[in-house]
Parts: structure tokens; C-alpha cells; sequence
């Protein structure tokens, strides 16, 4: 049975992240956790919940706790492209992040991120209303890398420095939805080849989170040129600021990495933080199961008056 008098939370000590303790997702949760949790995640940004023993449902139900699910866009690319995933759950509720091939062997390269880096990104943030949260639950790990890493969006706008604000404040910024996080093409579809043919929702680059009314930095994606691009100014100084804002969001300062262990459950804000996976040994399987949380569509934060 769980009860809140049992839950501990040990914050990482870095700029975000915090470890529930105490919580069996297997088990009914009352009203008064459910609660405490979603307060917890608003003030930690990401939580991790380890040594879950659970079956695909019970994944389902815990992702609930924190809100309405939503079907993952890169399963429409499938759909499209008449291609079928090399992997997939019970529930279209969850999206199988994994390194194997069509026979099951582990590989560098897949369409579901492979075992290589999976470049810094908000999870869907290529679609218009992107989640708000995602749930990640390890269900076969490597014994070494594949570290996922988190960085504080919160954090990285408030250290910006005024001529950036200047220019970034109340402008939009378009997300390239051509490829995956591991610059893999999604099925069916071009990669750009000039910034004309860059596809995506434009979206603030400064967003007031819906829940605590903060401003966080939004940049979402940029993949290898033609890619990303800030609206409203030249290419070349859009290239410039882009180039300052994605070294200044991912700074070490802003940053806490996880180590996973099979049976770890981590629920992190896409809003207000972006993340990161680190390569791995393709000769190791590495299998995660990931649900996203219902978002609304980035609200814009509006230009300082001069
Ligand atoms: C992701 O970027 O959504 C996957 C992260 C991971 O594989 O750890």
C-alpha cells in the first residue's frame, strides 16, 4: 500500500532531478500522492522512481498520474510510410526506444535511436502541441553508457544575457521535424536541403510554463544544416544566436545525468527542460519503454517593452 508518509525525495544536488523513494507504481496510488507528485515534478523538473516492477499497464497507469496521454508523433511517420516499427508494445500508448535490428540483434542504427548519441531535444517538439511530460522505463540496459542527461530550461534563460533577450524575446524559431533525435530520417520523408524545405511548427523561443508561470528557454531540435532558424532575421544571424543558445542551454552547470538500472521510471517537463543520451556499446541491448503526457501549445512570452 502506498502512503505518503513513506515517500522521501533526494534531490540530485544539481541544477535539476530529484529520486522518489518509497512509491510502488504497481500498487494503488491515493489522491494525496498523486498530488504531492505532480507538485514535486513542477518544482524538480524530472523524477526518477527506481526498482518499478511493472507490466505495461500498470506503465500506462503510472504515466496517468500525471496527466492525459498522448500517442508519440513519430508513430504517424510509420503509418504513413507504410513501414512497420521493428518494435513495438501491446499499447499504442507506448513507444519502444531501442538498438535492434529486425531480427532482434542490437545495432548502431535503427529507426528507434539506436545505440548511438541522441542529440540535445524536447521530446515531439517537431509537432504543434507538444507534450507536456514523458514517463521512460528501463526494461533492459547495457552494463555501461547510454547515460540519459537533463539540462534546466528554466536556469538557461535566466542566465542569458541582456543583448540575447533582446533580440530572442517574443520571436519564434521553427523545429525541424526531418529527422530523429539520432539525425536519422524519419520514414517517408526528405531531408531538407536548403532552409526553404526545413518543415516544422514555429515556436516561441521563450515560453511561460503553463504551471508555474516561469520563462524557460524553448529551442527544442536543431539538427545538421539546413535545420533550425530563428524567424524574423537573417539567416546569418539567426545561424549566430542559435549557435549561442544551444552551448549556453547545455552548459555543464545546467546539467544532471542519469545512470540508468533496469527497473528505473523517470518522468521528466518537456517545457522546461531538454535531453540528451549518450552513445553505448552496440553489441549490448538496450530496450525502453516511453509514454508522453498530453502539452499545450507553447505560450509565447511577449517582447519587454523598449
Ligand atoms: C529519448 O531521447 O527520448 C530517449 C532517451 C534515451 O534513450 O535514454
Amino acid at each position: 500500500m502506498n502512503q505518503l508518509k513513506d515517500l522521501e525525495i533526494i534531490p540530485t544536488r544539481k541544477a535539476l532531478g530529484a529520486e522518489v523513494k518509497g512509491i510502488d507504481f504497481s500498487l494503488p496510488l491515493p489522491e494525496n500522492i498523486r498530488s504531492f507528485l505532480v507538485e514535486q515534478w513542477s518544482k524538480h523538473l524530472v523524477l526518477l522512481f527506481r526498482n518499478q516492477e511493472l507490466t505495461q499497464e500498470q506503465h500506462i497507469n503510472a504515466t496517468k498520474v500525471f496527466g492525459e496521454i498522448q500517442i508519440s508523433a513519430a508513430k504517424a511517420y510509420h503509418t504513413a510510410a507504410r513501414e512497420k516499427e521493428v518494435m513495438t508494445a501491446d499499447y499504442p500508448e507506448i513507444s519502444v526506444v531501442h538498438n535492434l535490428d529486425k531480427n532482434g540483434n542490437p545495432v548502431m542504427n535503427n529507426n528507434s535511436l539506436g545505440s548511438g548519441e541522441v542529440y540535445w531535444h524536447s521530446d515531439n517538439s517537431y509537432i504543434e502541441t507538444p507534450p507536456s511530460g514523458s514517463m521512460l522505463y528501463a526494461r533492459i540496459i547495457p552494463p555501461h553508457g547510454g547515460n540519459t542527461c537533463f539540462s534546466n530550461q528554466y536556469l538557461a534563460y535566466e542566465t542569458l544575457p541582456n543583448n540575447i533577450l533582446k533580440v530572442i524575446e517574443g520571436k519564434t524559431a521553427i523545429h525541424d521535424s526531418s529527422r530523429d533525435g539520432a539525425n536519422v530520417a524519419r520514414p517517408g520523408v526528405k531531408v531538407p536541403t536548403n532552409i526553404s524545405e526545413v518543415l516544422g511548427p514555429h515556436h516561441p523561443i521563450v515560453q511561460i510554463h503553463p504551471l508555474t508561470r516561469k520563462k524557460a528557454l524553448y529551442l527544442g531540435r536543431r539538427r545538421k544544416y539546413p535545420s533550425q532558424y530563428i524567424d524574423g532575421i537573417t539567416e546569418e544571424e539567426s545561424t549566430q544566436i542559435l549557435d549561442f543558445l544551444w552551448n549556453h542551454a547545455t552548459k555543464q552547470e545546467f546539467v544532471w545525468c542519469h545512470n540508468w538500472k533496469v527497473g528505473d521510471l523517470l518522468f521528466w517537463d518537456n517545457r522546461c527542460t531538454m535531453h540528451y543520451r549518450a552513445a553505448h556499446d552496440k553489441h549490448y541491448k538496450r530496450v525502453l519503454h516511453r509514454i508522453l503526457i498530453k502539452g499545450e501549445k507553447p505560450i509565447p512570452s511577449n517582447k519587454p517593452k523598449a
